[in-house]
Formats: C-alpha cells, sequence, structure tokens
C-alpha cells in the first residue's frame, strides 16, 4: 500500500532509533568522517539525530566505524543518552543495524533504522513511518520516485503491497525500470524487528546483509510492509562533496522559504545563508549577501544591511546592522541600536538605542544606552595572556579613533577626546583627554620650504 504522509501520533509508543553512520565516506576526500561534515551549520549525524528525537524517538543508538571516536563524541555531545556501537566489518545495512542488538532485545515498541548521510529528511516523514505501524504494518519503508533510479533499491509492489526491495545490482531488467526507490529509511515493529533483520542473509550480488530484505522476510511470515512516501530532495543523500553542497542549497532553500513565510523579508534570499537554528523575528529585513552562523537570534523589526556576518549574536529589536559589520560570538545588541560599517563586536554588550557606526572593534565591553561610540574605536581588550572587560557607561560619548585599554570603565556620560589612548578609568560627566598636546608653530612651513628652495627633490 502507498501511502500518504500524515501527521503521526503515536502516543504511548516507545520507539527506538538506529542510526547507520559507519559509513567510510572515500568520496568525500576527507580526514573527517563523512557524517561530521556539516549541512547549514551543524553535522548531518546532528541532523538526523534531531530529527529522530523530534519524531519522538525516546531511545537512540548509533552505530559507528571502528575507531571513530570523533564520531561517538559527537553523538553523545547531541545526545547524551544515546548507545554508541561499533560496526567493525562493513558486512551490510542489516549487519550494521544488528550490532545494536542490545539496545533492541531491550525491549521497544517501534524501531526506526535511518542512515545518517540523509540530513534533509523531515521530523514529520519520519513521524509518518511511525504512524504507518500504529496502523498495523510490521515494516514501514520510506519510498521516493526516482527521476533517476539507477544504483537505487527498487521497491516492488503487487496491487497496494511492498512485497520486496530489490537492490540494483540484484534486479532484473524489468525490475530496473521501476522508478519507485528506497529512500533507506525503515521502520520496524519493535517485537518483530530482531527476529527478522536475523533471518536476513547474505546470498546476493554483494555478499551483503542488506537491510532490505526485512520486506520479504517479513510478507513470508505473513506480516505486512507498506510504503510511505516523501519528496525526492528530501531523501537526497550525500557521497561527496558535489552532493554535500546540494544537500546545503536545498536545506537553505527550506529555511529560508520558512523565515519569509514567517514574516522575514529577504531582498535577494539566494544570498542569504542561515544556520538551522536561526532565530528571526516578524518584519526583519535581511539586504543581500548575509551570513548566519549557528546560534543567532533577530528581534522584530531589526535590519541586518548587506554583507555582514552574525554569529552566536542576538540582535535586539530595531536594531540596525551594517553594511559590512560583524557579530561574533557573545555580542549582544540591544533595541534599537546601531551598529555601523567595518564594525567588529565580541562578547560585547551594546545597549538600547547606542550607536556605534563606523570602522571599530569593541570586545569584552559593556556600552550603556544611548552611548556613542565614535568612528576607530578600538577597545584594547587582550595582552597576549588574558582578556580584560571595558566598561562605557550610558550616554557616553567617545571621541573618534580613541583606544581604550581595558580593564577600564568610562563613568556615565563622560566624554573621552578624540585620538585618546584611555588607560585610567573616567569619571561620569568627566572629560579625558589622553593625547599629546597641539603645539603650533607660525610661519614654519614657509620657513621650511624656503630654506629649500632651488634643491633637487628626491622622487616619493
Ligand atoms: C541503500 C539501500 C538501497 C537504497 C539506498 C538509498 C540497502 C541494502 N540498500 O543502498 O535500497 O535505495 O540505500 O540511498 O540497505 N552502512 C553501514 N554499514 C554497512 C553498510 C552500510 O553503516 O556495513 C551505512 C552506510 O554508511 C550508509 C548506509 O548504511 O550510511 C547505506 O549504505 P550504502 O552502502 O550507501 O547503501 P546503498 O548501496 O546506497
Ligand atoms: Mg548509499
Amino acid at each position: 500500500m502507498t501511502r500518504p504522509m500524515t501527521n503521526p501520533s503515536a502516543p504511548g509508543a516507545h520507539c527506538l532509533a538506529v542510526i547507520l553512520a559507519a559509513g567510510e565516506g572515500t568520496r568525500m576526500k576527507s580526514a573527517r568522517p563523512k557524517v561530521l561534515h556539516e549541512v547549514a551549520g551543524r553535522s548531518m549525524l546532528a541532523h538526523v539525530l534531531a530529527g529522530v528525537m523530534e519524531a519522538g524517538a525516546d531511545r537512540v543508538a548509533v552505530v559507528v566505524g571502528p575507531d571513530r571516536a570523533d564520531v561517538n563524541a559527537q553523538a553523545l555531545r547531541l545526545a547524551p543518552s544515546a548507545l554508541v556501537f561499533e560496526q567493525r566489518e562493513r558486512l551490510g545495512t542489516a549487519h550494521a543495524a544488528l550490532r545494536a542488538r542490545d539496545a533492541m532485545a531491550a525491549g521497544c515498541d517501534q524501531v526506526l533504522i535511518v542512515f545518517a548521510d540523509t540530513p534533509l529528511i523531515r521530523p514529520q516523514t519520519y513521524g509518518a513511518l511511525r504512524a504507518a505501524l500504529q496502523d498495523g504494518a510490521s515494516v514501514a519503508v520510506l519510498g521516493f520516485e526516482a527521476r533517476d533510479p539507477t544504483g537505487y533499491g527498487r521497491l516492488l509492489r503487487e496491487a497496494d503491497e511492498l512485497v520486496a526491495i530489490r537492490e540494483h545490482k540484484d534486479a532484473t531488467e524489468a525490475e530496473r525500470a521501476v522508478t519507485l526507490c528506497n529512500a533507506g529509511v525503515m521502520a520496524i515493529a519493535g517485537p518483530q524487528a530482531l527476529a527478522l533483520l536475523e533471518r536476513v542473509g547474505d546470498d546476493n550480488a554483494q555478499n551483503e546483509f542488506y537491510l532490505t530484505d526485512v520486506v520479504a522476510l517479513a510478507r513470508a511470515a505473513g506480516q505486512k510492509a507498506v510504503v510511505v512516501l516523501a519528496p525526492e530532495d528530501e531523501v537526497m543523500g550525500v557521497n561527496d562533496r558535489v552532493q554535500l553542497a546540494a544537500a546545503e542549497a536545498a536545506m537553505q532553500t527550506r529555511l529560508r522559504e520558512a523565515a519569509m513565510r514567517a514574516g522575514v523579508t529577504m531582498i535577494a534570499p539566494q544570498t542569504t545563508f542561515l544556520s538551522f537554528d536561526t532565530q528571526l523575528g516578524r518584519d526583519v529585513l535581511i539586504e543581500p549577501h548575509v551570513f548566519f552562523g549557528p546560534g543567532v537570534s533577530v528581534g522584530e523589526g531589526a535590519v541586518i544591511h548587506a554583507s555582514s556576518h552574525l554569529e552566536q549574536a542576538h540582535v535586539s529589536a530595531g536594531a540596525s546592522i551594517g553594511p559590512f559589520a560583524r557579530l561574533r560570538p557573545g555580542a549582544r545588541i540591544g533595541a534599537r541600536a546601531k551598529i555601523g560599517n567595518f564594525v567588529e563586536i565580541k562578547a560585547s554588550d551594546i545597549g538600547e538605542g547606542a550607536a556605534v557606526s563606523h570602522l571599530t572593534y569593541l570586545g569584552d565591553a559593556t556600552v550603556g544606552a544611548k552611548a556613542n561610540i565614535g568612528a576607530g574605536t578600538i577597545t584594547c581588550n587582550y595582552d597576549g595572556f588574558d582578556k580584560f572587560r571595558t566598561h562605557i557607561g550610558a550616554g557616553a560619548f567617545i571621541g573618534s579613533n580613541s583606544a581604550l585599554v581595558a580593564p577600564l570603565t568610562i563613568g556615565d556620560g563622560a566624554y573621552v577626546g578624540s585620538g585618546s589612548v584611555v588607560t585610567q578609568s573616567v569619571a561620569p560627566d568627566s572629560l579625558a583627554i589622553a593625547r599629546g598636546r597641539q603645539v603650533e608653530k607660525p610661519g614654519w612651513a614657509d620657513d621650511f620650504r624656503k630654506s629649500h628652495e632651488g634643491k633637487p627633490k628626491q622622487r616619493p
């Protein structure tokens, strides 16, 4: 039976997700394991882990390749209660799934087996597979209509029933003409899962233990197998960097569309790059060529001008950022504050309505409400060993081209003269000037030129 996706509800059912992440990923040509390559600011493994947990999996097992401490560590960081199993030899997808035997033997209502290199599958889609089990199937397989089915397992149906999955290499000519393909994700009823997987043999073209054989085995045991359909773009798998870029593009399109539908204006959406967790409030306006790294939130009505770069930063409502601004981790910009061109902010709180309009670096600083930071201001926050903080009070005015040598406090309403190198704190409402006093020598320039009259000039 082909089943449209529905919104899942599996109240009370305990679901174990088994994530197969033992891929060698040799085509990535990378020192990094394939599943740790990132899409929209987080690893493919993280996308899949988050997806199955959002779909209600209450236990997660990750099957990793030999000596993959890095994959292991990331899985545990994202899901501290995850069970990690090692597959020493790559003997096929059923063999990989059976590495999680102990997790399955512990008992659960549903087992969801997924690949860690398909980062675009939505939680609702995992949920639809779970719902198919709730409706009485023993096995539910995620299928899609392939534009080019070459290489995929074909879903073979008789009338409305799924009877088998045939791997491309094992398929007859007639079977290869089938375009309904296996996406690789499968849900199996918990009580049947172990018995079915253990019956899988390796008598096939690749001498592998195929997960896909579970379908025919379930049928032979009088159980029902069904197909849940997904769009091809959602089941896209990543094997090389070209496919990684294609997955990134598909994910960006999805994130941008969700943001625009939620009330964000993007002048040139195809040039806006978002992370999986970017939060943009209503009526945020994003000009072309803006990059959001992970951990950014932007409040209502803020404007992010062209060519700005933000990561782990918060922009409050009505603020204006850029053009050409960089917000680094820990930048917190207050409501209606202005961060202008060629300004870099790191680990700093900028107060409501403050203006940092041009060519400035603020690191480890607090800036009070309505303070004005002149062009070319630099907080000297680092002495090569330690970082120090700078506090600038509300309504303070920092003259252009000032260096503020931390630790330092500039009081509320204080002024700092332009070009100062400030090394001591300044009391509220005072003026600090810390630069050479101006000396004027009347007529000096004229005398100087006259003394050189008739002499040949060296080329500059
Ligand atoms: C698999 C499916 C095929 C489906 C296709 C979708 C099987 C037998 N075939 O084929 O029907 O159309 O995915 O992309 O399941 N893995 C392990 N250990 C192993 C073997 C594989 O962890 O011993 C992991 C891989 O890292 C990968 C996933 O399982 O993430 C799928 O393995 P792969 O070899 O890519 O299977 P396909 O031939 O693509
Ligand atoms: Mg594959």
